[in-house]
């Protein structure tokens, strides 16, 4: 009975124990948690786009429209349907090698970090080198990129890659576009995580205003808000929120670039 009865204690104990440690671990998430970017190494593989000088790579889906003024140059890729995921990657910054490929890596090429920028598209009706069809995680590298890891008469070549941290000279910049009806931001040179999930806008006699995603790094709404002046609230994928306030002075116009002062 006695040793029943300290089995059974020890039994009450062990749950209690357990229960109590697995429950501060299993602690569920909650909304606007912070998440650190994930930066395990990943296969895939990667071609190159444009010329050396990065014609074609210009204009891309993330909608940055000039790379050079906008800070981000040759040090760009495009991504595969598997890692752009619809436009939200934009921003987001890799380090990449290669890998397994004697014949065309450069030895001691090292690694090279890019800023995704673009979209490459897939290609259902072609039959063969369909590298940016899901679900395929592929990198289509500004030509520059590309030559500094291997010759570009490999064509295409299997990388490791894996996400870091943006680093960005400067603040994040906004450029306003659109018209009274119609406010469309560009979210350009953002440092850390890089990618955007949330912006919210306030005017000077607003509230704060939920913005939506319209197409790579602008979002929009459909509040007017001219004549006040402007603050942000942007959040990036890692759920790390940086505030901006009064970005932009009541006389904004638009098609005008602001900086944000601070970055990720
Ligand atoms: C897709 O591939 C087909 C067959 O190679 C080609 O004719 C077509 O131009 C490609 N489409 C695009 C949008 O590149």
């Amino acid at each position: 009975m006695a040793a029943s009865l300290k089995v059974f204690f020890s039994f009450l104990l062990s749950i209690a124990y357990f229960g109590s440690s697995a429950m501060g671990k299993m602690r569920p998430p909650f909304m606007g948690e912070q998440k650190n970017v994930d930066t395990d190494w990943y296969d895939a593989h990667a071609t190159f786009y444009g010329d050396m000088a990065g014609g074609e790579t210009q204009y891309g889906a993330c909608g940055y429209g000039d790379l050079f003024q906008q800070g981000y140059g040759l040090e760009t890729t495009a991504l595969s349907t598997a890692l752009f995921n619809n436009g939200l990657t934009c921003g987001a910054c890799f380090e990449i090698m290669c890998v397994n490929d004697p014949q065309w890596c450069y030895p001691k090429a090292g690694t090279i970090k890019v800023t995704a920028t673009n979209f490459c598209p897939p290609n259902y009706s072609k039959l063969d080198g369909n590298w940016c069809n899901p679900p395929q995680k592929h990198f289509d590298l500004s030509m520059k990129m590309f030559t500094k890891l291997a010759q570009y008469k490999a064509g295409i070549i299997p990388v490791k890659y894996r996400r870091i941290l943006c680093s960005k000279k400067g603040g994040v910049q906004f450029l306003i576009k659109g018209n009274p009806y119609w406010t469309l931001v560009l979210f350009t040179n953002v440092g850390g995580a890089g990618d955007i999930k949330d912006v919210k806008i306030k005017g000077s006699s607003s509230d704060w205003i939920q913005m939506s995603r319209n197409w790579g790094v602008n979002w929009q709404t459909g509040v007017k808000l001219t004549g006040q002046s402007l603050s942000f609230q942007v959040t990036t994928s890692d759920g790390k929120m940086l505030q901006f306030d009064n970005v932009a002075p009541s006389n904004w116009q638009f098609g005008q670039n602001f900086d944000g002062k601070k970055n990720f």
